[in-house]
């Protein structure tokens, strides 16, 4: 006889079985979790779509109708049962019996009491248990149909909203152990169901199936709870807001329920206190993606030292500011000031004291109804000065020890000088802090934090793949490289790979694709293709058959441009370097380039090359934008460009060396995918060119983003071209140009490499391709993120987790942390994404290793 202390709960969700093949998958977790000799206990919700079918079945069968319903909702199960191969009509025959009955009561009386409704409610589990013990039985394996609502018993949630499972349960039960001892070792009960104590019928609510999980795990005395979803556990972030967004592979309990409230969707918050207070593990993993670990959930997670776990957004909040003098050590004054919100009827989410104010946050509730916040206004204000900031969203980063955690945050805080912060709290719980900006600033501030802050380690224990490599596998419509021009051209890159070395290749119709899009900007009036970020001749050449002219940042590349592109005229050359060497300024200016100058010394110390010249002068903005710091090319501590408090000076030593200051530049960072970013730079330009009469060029910069693997967006070219719209209508008096490097040439290159060697230690795997760092060093050095395939095996499913690694002597040689890869052999190719731009160019021979060669399709 099997003992009453190894069961294990698996619980599934609606959308986990609603299929033969999701019932394949439930099946062979069963076998699993019986072949190591554990019993199981199966708890399942309503086939998807089945409980909003009920819901408007109610609401019709009030009406006097529901026939349409009632009928939807036996098809889907007979094809459900059709599916599975076992009887439906007979089967069900009760339920539809019993639905058919309801639904003529209520069209009877026109009322649906929650008594009614939850009855109605209940037959989507009911159904679904049936069918699915039924498909069981005919696979041969024997199991026990439990009515869930025998061994839960719910009690009224506060505020008569609905039911709690009874939270008196946390023990085992042990007359539910000693029925189940002795049976088979498989037991399907409905979740979201539970009995009153009057003994109808009651809901758990959304979330309910979890808590009915949690609940019989706690009465089991369960070794462990699974919970099958839609999605393999816990993410860093919402995975809708950056795909960079990490699984989540182990959480404290106090973590996973911090999550769970805020509004994690993968776990209803009610399922964690029973598990936790019974010291049971919880898993939660996606029946549709079986192999993946998922998130474990357990006292002590598997890295037991404080780490940022995720970064959330919660929009719609409210602030309250309360001022008044005679706070200053009076007592009484917050019971008194805390006092009405009480009697609204309203929560209060974050609170942040002085000496002589107080500002709460208050949570988008549907219940802080305009007139509720305006009562509570009157009565406020009855005691302080009040002032109402709607429309805030809380930004909050969440791991277990926040305290010990905030030196990460040194970095991070940088995002903060973007924007401000109205309020900052710090949850007693240790779990959490919280800073609440401006509405519409919280999407961007959180994806900004979360790059910064939750950085996967190799070996990581904590963090397992992000949301874009897992989330393209898991839908199985999306295989890597879905749309992207590699997809298509993968033979002719296999056959183009060195069998002993490794190439960028540079697709060239990707190349005329973007150059095209900047050349054909409708308000644009000259386009730069910034050739630092890839100084091939056919890119150059590509670039400027598109429309463009070039941008170079040293008297070398300008003479590169003229070499790629033969009759390229000195008007369609723009010379934009930093701290070069007079030598470089006198032979650009004697060719009759566009000069850039971005400092006073060239002016002061070499007046006389500038005579009779027209010059441009780089100006630093003050705000610094891009994807790294290395890559941010304005702000105080920028080498680049002239402060605004020097332009006067710049003004009168270039008309003393009698140059004429027609243009003005910035340049404020690389990778921005926000057009308008280009609107503050040129107003910013228009405002600093007022008092510069001969000022006719305002050149906006490069830095337009592409897609990346780290969840950046390629920039909106038709909302750039609206941005520049509205400058040249407001200053037509201007010409507007920029030059963007990256746009053109990133996604048009691969690098491709091969394997060499492979590694698997008991902690970590490595893919070793036989080039790294040397060839492709943005990784080490902004910790870049670049979409890593097998591109031998570009169709195999995923077979486990590695390191990319190359064969430099350094511990930064790692061009991709935790990829999901197929089973992967020494001599396939690797192609590495994205290495358009600032690849080959910033390489090396580091080692005396050979960069990467480089080839165009
Ligand atoms: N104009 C100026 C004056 C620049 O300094 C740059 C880039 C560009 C245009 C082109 O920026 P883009 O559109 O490519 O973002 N190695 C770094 C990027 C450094 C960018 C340096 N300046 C990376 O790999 O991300």
């Amino acid at each position: 006889m099997s003992n009453t202390h190894n069961w294990v709960v698996l619980k599934f969700g609606g959308t986990s079985v609603k299929s033969l093949a999701d019932w394949r998958v439930i099946s062979k977790r069963i076998s699993e979790v019986k072949a190591a000799g554990k019993r199981v206990f199966v708890v399942h919700s309503a086939v998807a779509t089945i409980s909003d079918l009920l819901d408007a079945l109610v609401s019709a069968a009030v009406a006097g109708d529901g026939e349409a319903e009632l009928d939807a909702i036996k098809t889907r199960h007979l094809e459900l049962a059709a599916e599975l191969g076992v009887d439906g009509e007979t089967l069900l025959a009760p339920y539809f019996e019993e639905l058919t009955r309801l639904r003529a009561g209520l069209s009877l009386t026109g009322d649906a009491s929650p008594r009614l409704k939850a009855r109605i409610m209940a037959q989507g589990e009911l159904m679904a248990t049936t069918l699915g013990q039924a498909w069981l039985a005919s696979e041969g394996v024997a199991s026990r149909w439990l009515d869930a609502r025998d061994h839960l018993s719910a009690i009224p949630a506060p505020g008569a909203r609905g039911y709690l499972a009874c939270d008196c349960v946390h023990d085992q039960d042990d007359a539910l152990l000693a029925e189940l001892d002795g049976g088979p070792d498989v037991i399907i009960t409905q979740g979201f169901i539970a009995r009153r104590e009057d003994g109808d019928t009651a809901l758990l609510g959304r979330g309910g199936s979890d808590t009915s999980g949690a609940y019989f795990a706690a009465k089991l005395g369960a070794e462990r709870i699974e919970i099958w979803t839609d999605v393999p556990g816990f993410f860093s972030a919402d995975p809708r807001l950056t795909g960079a967004a990490r699984q989540i592979r182990s959480l404290a309990y106090e973590e996973a329920h911090e999550l769970a409230s805020m509004g994690a969707g993968v776990l209803h918050p009610r399922a964690i206190p029973p598990v936790r207070a019974a010291g049971i593990e919880m898993q939660v993993l996606c029946t549709h993606k079986p192999e993946l670990s998922g998130t474990t959930i357990s006292a002590t997670p598997s890295e037991d030292t404080p780490r940022m776990k995720a970064v959330s957004v919660k929009k719609g909040v409210r602030l309250i500011t309360l001022e008044t003098d005679g706070m200053w050590r009076a007592s009484g004054f917050l019971a008194e000031a805390f006092e009405p919100f009480a009697r609204h009827g309203v929560s209060i989410d974050l609170v942040s004291t002085s000496e002589t104010s107080v500002t709460v946050s208050l949570d988008d509730d549907p219940g802080l109804t305009p007139d509720v916040v305006a009562a509570l206004e009157d009565d406020l204000s009855k005691i302080a000065r009040v002032t109402l900031i709607e429309n805030c969203a809380a930004v909050s980063m969440v791991g277990r020890g926040v305290r010990a955690l905030l030196a990460q945050l040194g970095p991070a805080m940088e995002a903060f000088a973007h924007y401000p912060v109205r309020l900052v709290s710090q949850a007693a719980n240790d779990l959490n802090l919280t800073v609440v900006v401006d509405g519409d600033q919280g999407q961007p501030l959180c994806r900004r934090l979360h790059d910064q802050l939750i950085q996967p380690k190799p070996m990581d224990k904590t963090f397992g793949p992000s949301w874009r490599e897992i989330g393209e596998n898991l839908t199985g419509s999306q295989p890597a490289g879905t749309g992207t021009w590699w997809r298509e051209k993968r033979q002719a890159l296999l056959d183009l790979c060195p069998v002993d070395g490794a190439t960028y290749v540079y697709d060239l119709d990707t190349v005329r694709t973007r150059a095209s899009s900047v050349a054909g900007l409708k308000h644009l009036d000259r386009g730069w293709y910034a050739m630092k970020a890839n100084g091939h001749p056919d890119m150059i050449r590509t670039a400027v058959e598109a429309g463009l002219g070039v941008e170079c940042v040293s008297i070398n590349e300008v003479k590169a441009a003229q070499k790629a592109v033969p009759d390229l005229t000195v008007d369609r050359i723009l010379f934009t370097p930093n701290f070069a060497p007079k030598a470089e300024y006198a032979e650009a200016l004697e060719m009759g380039v566009h000069v850039t100058l971005d400092g006073l010394h060239p002016l002061r110390a070499w007046p006389e090359i500038f005579k009779g010249r027209k010059i441009t002068l780089r100006i630093n903005p003050q705000r610094p934008e891009g994807h790294h710091k290395h890559v941010r090319t304005a702000g105080p501590e920028a080498k680049f460009g002239l402060h605004a408090a020097e332009l006067d000076e710049a003004k009168a030593l270039a008309a003393q060396a009698g140059a004429i200051i027609n243009g003005l530049h910035v340049h404020s960072g690389s990778g921005i995918s926000d057009p308008d970013h280009w609107r503050r730079v040129g107003l910013f330009l228009v405002e600093t060119a007022r008092s510069m009469p001969d000022v006719e060029i305002l050149d906006l910069g490069g830095g337009l983003s592409v897609d990346e693997a780290s969840g950046v967006r390629r920039i909106d070219m038709a909302a750039l071209d609206a941005v520049l719209g509205d400058l040249k209508t407001a200053h037509p008096q201007y010409q507007f140009w920029i030059e963007p490097g990256r746009y053109i040439s990133a996604e048009s290159g691969v690098l491709l490499a091969r394997v060499t060697q492979l590694k698997h230690t008991p902690d970590a795997r490595f893919v070793g391709i036989n080039t790294g760092m040397n060839s492709l060093i943005r990784p080490a050095l902004y910790g870049a993120r670049h979409e890593i395939v097998n591109l031998t095996r570009l169709d195999d499913d995923p077979a486990y987790i590695a390191d990319i690694v190359g064969p430099i002597c350094e511990t930064a040689d790692r061009l991709g942390a935790q990829r999901l890869m197929p089973d992967t052999k020494e001599g396939d190719v690797i192609l590495i994404a994205n290495g358009g731009a600032y690849g080959r160019v910033m390489s090396s021979s580091y080692n005396m290793r050979e960069p990467a060669g480089e080839a165009t399709l």
